[in-house]
């Protein structure tokens, strides 16, 4: 307990680094600040989610870190440094823009680092590896930001990225909170599941997202949330589609295309699958499994209902066919 003490003062510690980084020096303000600036981030939203800059040196926070008296097994262990075979530390983090990552408590147990260059052959993130304080697969990015709202409004939109939440904050849509990536996980799940019962998807309009999002619609079921899903046009992510459209025309798109799962799905199965009706048997199959994932009977009673209109097909068919799929689980 006394170690991951040690670590919490040490992420809030590199914290405030990268942000005196951004703030006091030149070269952190007229790249990293004037970096998010370009894309639109206002001052107090800059302030208010902690982002900074991490220096393009290889020990630039190694160095301060030792200055400041924090032991070398310790910036390894959270991953801020990383030892080479000398012993030696260098910074996991330089020449990037930081977005910290806050736990529910809002304390910094890690951070995303975004590069600023456009060659494909960088990563675009790089992010703190996992340790004692962070798990990310119990993560949820701006969790603690969105909390209050989430309870609020009794909903929560998940997006994919950090940009995504910052973005939606300054737009005044407050209940988000971001997966890090297209790989949703049970225990992210189940802290949404403290917060409310009601998930919009709101993941990029890419082939990736589109898969993600028909993933973790069948996982948020399974767990027994109410799922709405939400696709972007022409590749936009709700960061890009805030910036380029603005935050009144973004909430207007948000709140006329959500759509309940069912729909949503069956909507883009039946684009792949056109009139050809072996193609239409196996989308009513697919559509069928995600109810069949539903915990709750009344409300798998309701979607089967409408699956059947919607797929102009017989309840009964369609009730025999999940019975069969949950047989053929059990
Ligand atoms: N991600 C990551 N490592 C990568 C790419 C993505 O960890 N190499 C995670 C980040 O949390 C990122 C999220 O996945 O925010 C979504 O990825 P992507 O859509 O590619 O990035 P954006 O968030 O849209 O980033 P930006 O708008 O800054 O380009
Ligand atoms: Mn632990
Ligand atoms: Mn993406
Ligand atoms: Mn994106
Ligand atoms: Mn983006």
């Amino acid at each position: 307990q006394d170690k991951r003490e040690s670590l919490y003062v040490l992420s809030s510690w590199a914290g405030k680094f990268f942000k005196e980084q951004m703030w006091t020096t030149e070269v952190g303000q007229s790249i990293g600040l004037s970096y998010f600036k370009e894309r639109g981030y206002r001052e107090d939203i800059v302030k208010k989610f902690e982002l900074g800059y991490s220096p393009d040196q290889w020990t630039a926070l190694s160095d301060a870190a030792a200055a400041a008296g924090f032991h070398k097994d310790y910036l390894s262990l959270i991953g801020l440094s990383i030892e080479r075979e000398d012993g030696s530390l260098y910074d996991r983090f330089r020449g990037r823009v930081i977005f910290p990552i806050h736990n529910l408590t809002g304390r910094v147990i890690g951070f995303g680092g975004r590069t600023l260059k456009t060659e494909k052959s960088v990563p675009k993130y790089v992010n703190s590896p996992e340790s004692d304080i962070y798990h990310k697969s119990d993560v949820l990015y701006g969790l603690n930001f969105a909390k209050k709202a989430i309870m609020d409004k009794d909903s929560c939109y998940l997006v994919e990225g950090y940009a995504d939440v910052i973005s939606m904050h300054q737009a005044g849509v407050e209940n988000v909170v971001s997966s890090s990536g297209t790989s949703l996980t049970t225990g992210q799940i189940k802290l949404i599941g403290r917060f409310t019962q009601n998930v919009v998807i709101l993941y990029d309009g890419d082939a990736a997202g589109i898969k993600a999002s028909l993933r973790g619609t069948d996982m948020l079921l399974e767990e027994g949330l109410n799922v709405k899903v939400l696709l972007f046009p022409d590749g936009n992510d709700p960061d890009s589609y805030v910036q380029s459209f603005g935050s009144t025309a973004f909430k207007e798109y948000i709140d006329t295309n959500q759509q309940d799962f069912i729909f949503y799905k069956t909507n883009i199965l039946l684009k792949d699958a056109g009139a050809d009706p072996i193609k239409r048997a196996e989308v009513i199959r697919e559509v069928v499994q995600s109810i069949a994932l539903i915990p709750d009977e009344i409300k798998v009673s309701v979607f089967i209902k409408q699956c059947s209109a919607l797929l102009d097909m017989e309840e009964r068919v369609l009730l025999t066919e999940l019975n069969k799929m949950r047989l053929n689980k059990a």
